[in-house]
């Protein structure tokens, strides 16, 4: 392919990937963003395998049809609540991707740079290395951390700080060294900062509690996007540097944003020990007595309201119950009932979790609502279903300063006239800590799989 036509291919990917990320900030335009990603990534794989660099076609055909079926396999198979696990392990793959490459980059026989140049190549092969180590052993880890296979308590070593800014200095140190030798002399201290990377990549995330996952797993697409940036340059590929920076910036800008729903800084979550993951209470049972309810009782204090809100949460994923919840809203509406959907920004395990089930089930769009444009009006409203949500709905994250959530945002529930809360048990949610919602005076726990109670509902309100 001539290097005018790959150009313009590679400006044409990087405008649809810039449109895709634009068409998904919104869930009506979130398919159409998808779609612009695919393409862009269809024309950018094209370009390259067409282009006039590539000759190994004998490997390189294999190994895209391996990595397509595989791909294809996964993303068929997937749960959606296994979604960040997939996620992670991706991000593992650049990592590793950008490590092979900053080697091979490095041994290359045919590399011709040299005084200035050979410099900031070798600069570009150090720093692609190392993001790319970490990214890979921490992205393990948080699959390891999502997947429940390891704990999910923080790993809190003794002067775990330090122990990071030690590695972090050697890091620096073996960079001047690599920097400083001829051919491939440079090669023990490359390997040497290797080995620290990668561990730096384990103590990081093991030191970061459950709760703080989502922030790692979007603190990792960060750190890929940089990764993969750091290869283009190595390559030498335009585009590659254009979409690890906005892979990068994207998430760095989304880790921020669930900082933000969290009350917490970037900083605290990325320096850990917060979050205790499993589901031990972190202190005493609340006061209170639990009152339970059933769901013809539920569906008749649905009929009687005049303001409905629903919040949905990681349970309403678990039991696949977002289909019937769409049913008893459609019902619920056509008798009058105004009925609105509340979304917490981490509500689920993964970003916009929620939103992607309601669409699926083909809740209307302009009845979901974000924290922040509803979380002023439970007092005007007569009841509230909780259908599988628990840390989301927490109103010691307000109450109680030594709660471990204390300061998250969260929807205030409590306000409403009554709480119906479905889960299966007293247990806690993903934070692991106690909730006093479910001992309120206004609350009533409907017990069971969620699937089942919205079942019990949808049998009580005739069509
Ligand atoms: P959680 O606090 O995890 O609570 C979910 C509740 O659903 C549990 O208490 C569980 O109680 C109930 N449940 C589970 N399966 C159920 C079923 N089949 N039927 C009925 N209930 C069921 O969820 P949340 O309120 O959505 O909060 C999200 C939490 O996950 C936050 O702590 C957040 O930080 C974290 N997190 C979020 C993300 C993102 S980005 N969204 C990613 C990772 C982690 P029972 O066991 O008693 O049924």
């Amino acid at each position: 392919m001539a290097n005018g036509l790959m150009t313009v291919s590679y400006v044409a990917a990087a405008i649809l990937f810039i449109l895709s990320l634009g068409g998904l900030s919104r869930q009506d335009t979130a398919r159409r963003g998808n779609f612009y990603g695919a393409l862009g990534m269809a024309i950018a794989i094209l370009a390259t395998v067409i282009g006039a660099h590539v000759t190994g076609y004998a490997l390189l055909v294999p190994a895209i049809a391996i990595g397509a079926v595989a791909g294809w396999t996964l993303a068929v198979r997937v749960e959606m609540t296994q979604m960040p696990e997939l996620v992670a392990v991706l991000h593992s793959f650049v990592g590793l991707a950008a490590t092979l490459v900053g080697y091979a980059s490095y041994l290359d026989p045919s590399s011709h740079f040299t005084g200035a140049e050979k410099t900031i190549h070798e600069v570009e092969i150090f720093l692609g290395v190392f993001i790319g180590a970490i990214t890979f052993t921490g992205s393990i880890i948080a699959f390891g951390k999502l997947r429940g296979s390891i704990s999910g308590k923080p790993l809190m070593l003794p002067a775990r700080h330090w122990l990071n800014l030690a590695g972090i200095l050697v890091s620096v140190y073996l960079g001047g060294v690599f920097l400083g030798t001829e051919g491939s002399a440079g090669l023990p201290a490359l390997f040497a900062m290797t080995v620290i990377a990668l561990l730096l990549g384990v103590h990081l995330v093991m030191a970061i509690g459950g709760a703080d996952m989502p922030v790692v797993v979007s603190m990792l697409n960060s750190y890929s996007g940089w990764a993969a940036a750091a290869t283009g340059f190595m390559l030498s590929n335009d585009l590659l540097i254009v979409t690890g920076a906005l892979v990068g910036s994207s998430g760095a800008i989304l880790s921020y944003i669930m900082c933000r729903a969290m009350n917490r800084s970037f900083v605290s979550v990325i320096l850990g020990g917060f979050g205790t993951g499993g589901s031990t209470s972190s202190a005493a049972a609340p006061a209170g007595e639990v009152v339970a309810i059933t769901a013809d009782e539920t569906a008749q204090l649905l009929t009687d309201a005049k303001e409905v809100i629903i919040v949905p949460g990681y349970g309403m994923a678990v039991a696949q119950a977002q289909g019937v919840v769409s049913e008893i809203t459609k019902r619920l509406r056509a008798k009058g009932v105004k009925v609105r959907f509340a979304i917490h920004p981490v509500a689920g395990r993964l970003p916009g979790h929620m939103n992607v089930l309601l669409a699926e089930a083909k809740v209307p769009y302009d009845i979901v609502m974000e924290m922040d444009e509803i979380n002023a009006d439970f007092p005007e409203t007569d009841a509230v279903l909780v259908v599988g949500a628990n840390d989301i709905v927490n109103p010691s994250a307000q109450e109680d300063p030594g709660s471990p959530i204390a300061g998250m945002p969260v929807l205030e529930v409590w306000k409403a006239k009554t709480v119906v809360v479905f889960k299966r048990s007293m247990a806690t949610g993903y934070a692991g800590v106690e909730n006093p919602l479910f001992y309120k005076e206004n609350t009533r726990m409907l017990f069971g799989d969620a699937k089942k109670s919205v079942d019990g509902i949808l049998a009580h309100i005739p069509s």
